[in-house]
C-alpha cells in the first residue's frame, strides 16, 4: 500500500477538498480585487540564486529546506519555497523599477523539505499577495487590514494579530550588537539552536520555542530603543492607521519572522483553533535589489498558508460547501437509447445544466440505484419501446411520480424545470 500513499508532506485533493480551495481562491480573487491586485502566475520553479538573493544565504528556508536540482544545461533550478522572490524577479521585467506602484495576488503551491507535521507539510499552498515600489505606513496597514478581511470572509475573523518592527537596514547593526551581547551573556542555558543562531542569524533567538529559552528571551534588551527615531515613527504610524481602520493587534517584540528580506513592519496571524505555534499568515515590509536596479525595490505583502486555513475552518465547523447534484439523471436501456441519452446530455450541459446518465450497459435497477445514489431531483427513463414511441419517463424522485413526455420536448421540460428550481 504505502508505494500508492504520495510522498511524505504532499496530499492528493480530492473534489470535496478541491471544492473548498477553489471557494477560498474565489474570495480572494474578489477581496484583493477591491484593493486593485491583480492575479500573478510565476513559474513553480526559478534559478535557484532567485531564492538566495532574495530570501537570504542565512536564511533556514535556503540552507536548509529548498529542494535543488541542476538542469541539462548545468544551471541549478530550485522549487519555489515561498512566493515573495520569485514575483520580485517577476515584476523587475515591468515599469516597478521606475517607482510604478504594483499590485499583483497569487496561489499555488510551494515547496520546502520540512518535518511533516499536523499543519506543516512539504507541499504547501499559499494565498498571497505583494504590493510593490512604494513605501509608507499607510500602504502597510491597507494591506493588513485587507488580509483581515479576507480571513473575516473565510469565517476566520477571529484570527490575532501580532505585529513587530524590524526597524531599517541601517538600524541592524547596533540592533545585533545589543541582542548578541546580551544573549553570549546567556547563552550557557540555551538549546543548540540558539547557539548556532548567535553566531549566524541572532534574531532568531527571539522567535526560539523551546521552553528553556523561554525566560532568556523574555528578558531580551529593548531593541526598538536602538532603531532610528524615523522608523519608530513609522510603526507608530502603521499602528495608529490599524487602530483608525479598527483592527485590533498584539505588538510583540519577539516577532522577527524567518526571512531576511523584512524590514520595518512584519506581522503573523494565529488562530484560537491552531494554537499559537502555528501561524496561518505572515508578512511584511521588505527590500529586495532586483536586477537593473541601482537601489532595492521596496514592497509589503503577506502569504496565507491554505491548509492551515482549512484547518482552522474544519475546527469551527465552516467552509464546507456540498457538490451540487445532477438536476436529472438519464437511464437508457439499449445502444440507441444510451446514445439519445448522450446527445441530450450533452445538449442539456451546454445550458449550463448538470446532468448525470450511465453510457455503459447496466441494467434498470442499477441504473435506478445510481439515480437514487447522484441525488438528482429527475430521472428521465429511456427504453427501446420509448424510442420507437417518440416518448421518454419523466420520474419525480422524491414521490415516484411518472408522466410521459414527447421525446421532442423533454430538452425544454428539463431546461424549464431546472430554471424553476
Ligand atoms: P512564511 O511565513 O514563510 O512567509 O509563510 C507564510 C505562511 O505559509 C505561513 O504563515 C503558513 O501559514 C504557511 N506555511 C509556511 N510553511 C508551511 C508548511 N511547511 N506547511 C504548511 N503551511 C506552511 C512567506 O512565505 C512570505 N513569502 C510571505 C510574504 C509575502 N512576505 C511578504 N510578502
Amino acid at each position: 500500500m504505502a508505494a500508492f500513499a504520495p510522498p511524505p508532506g504532499t496530499a492528493d485533493i480530492f473534489e470535496d477538498e478541491a471544492r473548498r480551495w477553489r471557494r477560498m481562491e474565489r474570495t480572494a480573487a474578489e477581496v484583493f480585487g477591491r484593493y486593485g491586485y491583480g492575479e500573478l502566475r510565476t513559474p513553480i520553479f526559478e534559478y535557484t540564486e532567485v531564492f538566495q538573493r532574495g530570501l537570504g544565504d542565512e536564511t533556514e528556508v535556503v540552507r536548509k529546506e529548498m529542494y535543488t536540482f541542476t538542469d541539462r544545461g548545468g544551471r541549478s533550478l530550485t522549487l519555489r519555497p515561498e512566493g515573495t522572490a520569485g514575483v520580485m524577479r517577476a515584476l523587475s521585467n515591468t515599469d516597478v523599477l521606475n517607482g510604478v506602484e504594483q499590485r499583483v495576488y497569487y496561489h499555488g503551491p510551494m515547496v520546502r523539505g520540512e518535518r511533516p507535521a499536523a499543519g506543516r507539510r512539504r507541499q504547501f499552498h499559499q494565498i498571497g499577495v505583494e504590493n510593490v515600489g512604494r513605501c509608507a505606513p499607510l500602504i502597510d496597514a491597507e494591506c493588513i487590514a485587507m488580509l483581515m478581511n479576507f480571513l473575516r470572509e473565510i469565517g476566520l475573523g477571529d484570527a490575532e494579530l501580532i505585529i513587530n518592527t524590524r526597524g531599517a537596514q541601517d538600524d541592524r547593526g547596533p540592533a545585533v550588537e545589543l541582542l548578541r551581547n546580551y544573549f553570549a551573556s546567556h547563552i550557557d542555558t540555551m538549546c543548540d539552536d540558539c547557539r548556532e543562531r548567535l553566531q549566524r542569524n541572532v534574531w532568531r533567538i527571539l522567535d526560539c520555542k523551546q521552553p528553556r529559552c523561554a525566560a532568556v528571551v523574555a528578558e531580551a534588551p529593548d531593541y526598538i530603543a536602538c532603531f532610528s527615531e524615523e522608523s519608530r515613527a513609522y510603526f507608530d504610524e502603521v499602528r495608529r492607521a490599524l487602530e483608525a481602520l479598527e483592527v485590533p493587534f498584539r505588538s510583540d517584540r519577539r516577532l522577527v519572522r524567518g526571512l531576511d528580506y523584512y524590514v520595518h513592519t512584519v506581522f503573523e496571524l494565529v488562530h484560537p483553533a491552531l494554537g499559537a505555534q502555528t501561524a496561518i499568515a505572515g508578512g511584511g515590509r521588505y527590500e529586495l535589489f532586483l536586477p537593473g536596479a541601482s537601489r532595492p525595490v521596496p514592497g509589503v505583502g503577506f502569504a496565507a498558508g491554505g491548509e492551515r486555513l482549512l484547518l482552522a475552518q474544519d475546527a469551527l465547523g465552516c467552509g464546507g460547501e456540498t457538490q451540487e447534484p445532477a438536476v436529472v439523471y438519464l437511464i437508457g436501456l439499449g445502444a440507441a437509447a444510451r446514445l439519445a441519452n448522450l446527445v441530450l446530455a450533452d445538449r442539456l450541459r451546454r445550458c449550463g445544466i448538470p446532468v448525470a446518465l450511465e453510457l455503459e450497459e447496466r441494467s434498470f435497477k442499477a441504473q435506478l440505484r445510481g439515480a437514487n445514489r447522484s441525488g438528482a431531483p429527475l430521472a428521465v427513463v429511456r427504453g427501446d419501446s420509448e424510442l420507437a414511441a417518440g416518448r421518454v419517463l419523466v420520474k419525480t424522485m422524491a414521490t415516484g411520480e411518472q408522466r410521459e413526455v414527447p421525446d421532442t420536448e423533454i430538452f425544454d421540460c428539463i431546461k424549464n424545470f431546472a430554471e424553476n428550481e
